[in-house]
């Protein structure tokens, strides 16, 4: 019985969960990540199980997984998906139930797993050092009683509930970040950057140009905030709340795992 498990990360969270899930499942099981695979029209996904791991993104799943699954041709008997968030996930597993229900498949089980923030735009919902500690050992639990439920192939369905009220919020939401509130406008590098690159290595969508010591972002971004968290000098901001904000990544995994996702 072979399971594949494709992840999305931008700060490490759900490739740490992913590498736990490879570890509880055990035998004959791969990661693969999202981002290799997207030059391909169609996606041939035809391990027994499949799962998807990645984060909330705006109340719904992050452009790059929506691709991913709109591209994927399944033949799995059995899906699963893991949403990670640091304060809900809203209706983010539901949309990804809907994007699979207009090819004919469905979720067998969806979960979701409280881990580090990283949103910074508008208001800091990073944690502090202790509360990320606690919900990194919580995780590990959660991932154990996940991974049981994928081996005996069990159909528990969607953790949690619908919510009617929250139906229309991530369009609006992704509408704000683009057209009023501009993300991508005001990204900007400060004096404290040494031109390593590091930034323009870990974006996934190859968004970021360094030349003649100016970083320049193109319209190609997905709002991951990979560039500006992993940037040892902290020397990326954007807008007037992320000078003020912590900046996260997990514990686990490295500046190179981020980049060898592409
Ligand atoms: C643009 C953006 C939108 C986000 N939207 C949500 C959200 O709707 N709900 C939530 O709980 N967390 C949200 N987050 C936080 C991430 O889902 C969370 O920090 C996750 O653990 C990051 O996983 P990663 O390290 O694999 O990228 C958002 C983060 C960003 C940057
Ligand atoms: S990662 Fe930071 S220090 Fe390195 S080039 Fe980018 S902005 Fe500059
Ligand atoms: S430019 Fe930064 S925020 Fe945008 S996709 Fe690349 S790494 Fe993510």
């Amino acid at each position: 019985m072979k399971t594949v498990i494709y992840y999305f990360t931008g700060t490490g969270n759900s490739l740490a969960v992913t590498r736990d899930l490879v570890q509880e499942i055990g035998g004959d099981v791969e990661a693969i990540p999202i981002m290799k695979l997207l030059h391909q029209e169609t996606i041939a996904v035809d391990a027994d199980i499949a799962g998807v791991v990645y984060p909330a993104w705006l109340h719904h799943i992050p452009p790059m997984v929506e691709e991913f699954i709109r591209k994927a041709l399944i033949k799995s008997t059995y899906i699963f998906a893991v949403c990670l968030f640091a304060v809900k996930p809203y209706n983010s597993i539901f949309n990804l139930n809907s994007l699979l229900e207009q090819k004919g498949r469905k979720l067998d089980a969806g979960f979701s797993i409280a881990m580090g923030g990283k949103y910074i735009l508008l208001k800091d919902l990073t944690f502090s050092e202790d509360e990320n500690s606690k919900r990194f050992v919580q995780e590990k639990v959660k991932v154990k009683e996940i991974a049981k439920c994928i081996k005996k192939r069990e159909s528990v369905g969607i953790e949690g509930q619908y919510d009617e009220s929250d139906k229309d919020i991530s369009e609006k939401l992704i509408y704000a970040h683009r057209n009023v509130y501009k993300v991508v406008e005001k990204f900007r590098q400060t004096d404290d950057c040494d031109m390593c690159g590091i930034c323009v290595d870990v974006c996934p969508r190859d968004n970021l140009k360094l030349t003649q010591n100016k970083l320049t972002w193109g319209e190609n971004c997905d709002y991951c905030l990979a560039c500006l968290h992993w940037c040892p000098k902290s020397a990326i901001q954007n807008g007037e709340i992320t000078p003020k904000s912590r900046r996260h990544h997990h514990p686990d995994i490295s500046i190179s795992d981020i980049i060898a996702q592409k």
